[in-house]
C-alpha cells in the first residue's frame, strides 16, 4: 500500500510542498480522486487530496471533527463542487456537478445529519427519488412493490407503508441504505452511520454492508468510531486538517497509530478522578448533603413508569440502556420539554414545577440534547450568539449584554474545547458536524448550575475532544454539581460515571457502581 509510513507523510505535508503531478489512476479502481482542494473562507477543508476506492471493499476515512471527512463526502456525492483536482470513475475523468449526476454514476450517499422525511412513508422514503407515477400519480400499489424487495434485502420486516418517523434510529439509517440499493449503487458513502444506533442495529447494519460488498459495491466509511473501523474497514485513510495523512489496510493499523495520524501526537488519555465523595461538602456554598436532583415515581403513559433516583452533589451517573429504553424521555421530562403524567422532582431538596426549559433553566438545571440540529442549535447564527443564547448570567448585568464578555468567554471555550473554526463569529451552520456538537456542550459551561443532564455528548465528537469533554463533566462534578450522563457507550459510562442506572422498557431495573460494573453486566440488565 502506499506511502503507510506516518513519519514521512506528516514530514511532507501536501500544504508545503509545490503542486503535486497527478498519480496514475489503477484501473481496477472504481472511483479515484486526484489533488482535490477545496477551499471555504479562511478554511482550506480539503489540500490536494487522493483517494482510491476499489470495488467489493469497505475503505473508511477516519480524523478529528473539521479534517474535511464530510466534505470529501460531499464532493464525491456532487453537493459541493471542489476548487480543483479530478474525479475519475472507472478510470474516466467525470464532473459530479450535482447528486443526480452523482446517482447516475452509481454514487449514492447517506449523509451525517440524516435526510429522509419522517411524515412520509417508509416506501416513499425510500423510493423518494425514483416516485414511480402513473399519470402523474403516485401509485401505493408501485410504492409497495418497489419496497419490499429492498426491505427484504435489508432484513427488515416492516409495514413499507408505515410512517417513517415512527421508526427507531437505527431502521432509518437502514432505510437510508435502502434508497441506495434501489439506485444500484455502487458507490455508496456512509457518514457516520452508527453514531445513533443501538449494538444490535450496528450488528444489523454491517451485515447489510458485508453482503453487498460481497456483490461488489464499494463503501466509504466515515466514523469516530475505531470499534467501526475494526469491524468493517478493509482499508482507512486519515485527514487532518484537510491534508491526506495515510492510508493503509486496517489491519496494519492499530488504534495508537491511528489516533497518531489523526492528531498529529499521543493523545492523553481521560483517568476518571477520585470524585468528591458523595454528599461530602463541596465548594458550592448551599450543596449539603441534599441530593442536587430528586426524582420520584416519575411516569409517563406508554414511555416510562415509576422512575426514582437520586443525583448527589459531586456526583456523576451514568444512565445506560438500549435506544428505546425511555432515558432521553426521562431527561426530556425532568428539563421540561414534554410533560409527565404522574411524579415529582426535587431541585436541591425543593419540589420543582417545571413546565418548559426555560423554567428548567431556572430552577438550576441544564440539559445538553441528544439531537443538536434540531433542538439544540440555530444554524444561521454564530458560535458566540448560539453559546450565549441560554445561559447569560455571567455576561448580563443589569440584564444588558456585555458583548466584550460575551466574545471572550466564547473564544475560551472555543480553546478549551477544541473548536475549529476561524473565530466566534462564525456561523455554527459551517461548522463540521462533530464541531457543532461541541458548541452545544460549550453552553453548559457559561454559568453554574445544580444539576446538569448530557444527552449523548459525545456523539461524532472526536477522541481529543471526547476526553476534554470527559474532564469537563468532571470539574463540573468537581464543582459540587450533580450531573446525570445518559450513555450508550459502555466504556464511557464506566469511565466518567460514578454509579450506573440501567433502564429497560421504561423502568429502572439497576442500580451498579461503576468501579466495580462490567461491560457484560450492564449489557445483561438492559437487554430483556
Ligand atoms: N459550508 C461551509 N462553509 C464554511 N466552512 C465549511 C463549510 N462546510 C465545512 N466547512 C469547514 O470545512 C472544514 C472541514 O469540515 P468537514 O465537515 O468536512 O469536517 P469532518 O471531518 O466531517 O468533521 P466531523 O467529524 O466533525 O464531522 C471545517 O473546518 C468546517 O468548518
Ligand atoms: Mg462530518
Amino acid at each position: 500500500m502506499n506511502d503507510f509510513h506516518i513519519e514521512v507523510s506528516m514530514a511532507e505535508r501536501p500544504n508545503d510542498r509545490a503542486a503535486r503531478p497527478e498519480a496514475a489512476v489503477d484501473p481496477s479502481a472504481v472511483l479515484a480522486l486526484r489533488n482535490i482542494s477545496k477551499r471555504y473562507p479562511g478554511v482550506l477543508a480539503l489540500s490536494d487530496v487522493d483517494f482510491t476506492l476499489y470495488p467489493g471493499t469497505v475503505h473508511a476515512i477516519s480524523g478529528e471533527n473539521g479534517a474535511g471527512k464530510s466534505t470529501l463526502s460531499k464532493v464525491l456525492s456532487g453537493i459541493i463542487q471542489p476548487d480543483a483536482g479530478r474525479i475519475f470513475v472507472d478510470s474516466q475523468p467525470v464532473t459530479i456537478p450535482t447528486p443526480t449526476e452523482a446517482r447516475r454514476l452509481g454514487i449514492s450517499a447517506v449523509p451525517q445529519e440524516l435526510s429522509l422525511v419522517p411524515d412520509l412513508s417508509v416506501a416513499e422514503n425510500i423510493g423518494v427519488i425514483a416516485l414511480p407515477s402513473r399519470g402523474g400519480f403516485v401509485s401505493r400499489r408501485a410504492l409497495r412493490a418497489q419496497a419490499e424487495p429492498v426491505l427484504h434485502s435489508l432484513g427488515l420486516k416492516i409495514d413499507p407503508l408505515s410512517r417513517l418517523g415512527d421508526h427507531s434510529p437505527g431502521i432509518q439509517q437502514l432505510v437510508m441504505i435502502g434508497r441506495s440499493l434501489v439506485h444500484q449503487a455502487r458507490v455508496i458513502i456512509l457518514d457516520e452511520p452508527t453514531a445513533a444506533l443501538t449494538e444490535p442495529e450496528v450488528r444489523h447494519l454491517f451485515e447489510v454492508v458485508k453482503r453487498e460488498r460481497e456483490t461488489g459495491t464499494a463503501f466509504v466509511l466515515v466514523s469516530h468510531r475505531f470499534q467501526d473501523l475494526a469491524r468493517l474497514a478493509d482499508t482507512v485513510t486519515v485527514l487532518r486538517d484537510g491534508c491526506h495523512i495515510i492510508t493503509s489496510p486496517m489491519a496494519e493499523l492499530t488504534h495508537d497509530d491511528m489516533v497518531r495520524a489523526m492528531v498529529g501526537r499521543t493523545v492523553e488519555r481521560f483517568v476518571h478522578d477520585a470524585q468528591v465523595a458523595p454528599g461530602a461538602d463541596t465548594e458550592v456554598k448551599d450543596g449539603g448533603s441534599r441530593p442536587r436532583l430528586s426524582v420520584r415515581h416519575l411516569s409517563s403513559a406508554g414511555k416510562f413508569d415509576n422512575v426514582s433516583f437520586d443525583v448527589r452533589p459531586g456526583e456523576i451517573v451514568g444512565l445506560g440502556g438500549l435506544l428505546g429504553a425511555g432515558r432521553t424521555e426521562v431527561a426530556r421530562a425532568v428539563f421540561g420539554v414534554d410533560g409527565f403524567t404522574s411524579g415529582e422532582v426535587f431541585i436541591d431538596g425543593e419540589k420543582a414545577r417545571i413546565t418548559s426549559p426555560r423554567k428548567a433553566i431556572k430552577a438550576g438545571l441544564m440539559m445538553v440534547p441528544e439531537e443538536r440540529k434540531s433542538q439544540a442549535l440555530v444554524l444561521s447564527m454564530s458560535i458566540r450568539q448560539n453559546l450565549t443564547s441560554t445561559g447569560t448570567r455571567r455576561i448580563s448585568r443589569g440584564g444588558w449584554l456585555r458583548p466584550r464578555k460575551e466574545r471572550d468567554i466564547s473564544l475560551q471555550l472555543i480553546q478549551q474545547l477544541g473548536i475549529k473554526a476561524t473565530g466566534p463569529e462564525v456561523l455554527v451552520g459551517t461548522l463540521s458536524g462533530g464541531n457543532q456538537q461541541k458548541v452545544v456542550i460549550g453552553r453548559c459551561f457559561l454559568d453554574d448550575f445544580s444539576v446538569y443532564i448530557f444527552d449523548e455528548p459525545t456523539r461524532g465528537v472526536d477522541i481529543n475532544a471526547k476526553f476534554q469533554i470527559y474532564r469537563l463533566i468532571n470539574s463540573l462534578a468537581k464543582k459540587g454539581a450533580g450531573v446525570l450522563l445518559i450513555s450508550s457507550e459502555l466504556p464511557e459510562l464506566l469511565a466518567v460515571a460514578d454509579r450506573i442506572l440501567v433502564m429497560r422498557e421504561g423502568r429502572l431495573v439497576a442500580d451498579l457502581p461503576a468501579d466495580t460494573a462490567t461491560e457484560e453486566q450492564i449489557l445483561s440488565s438492559a437487554m430483556v
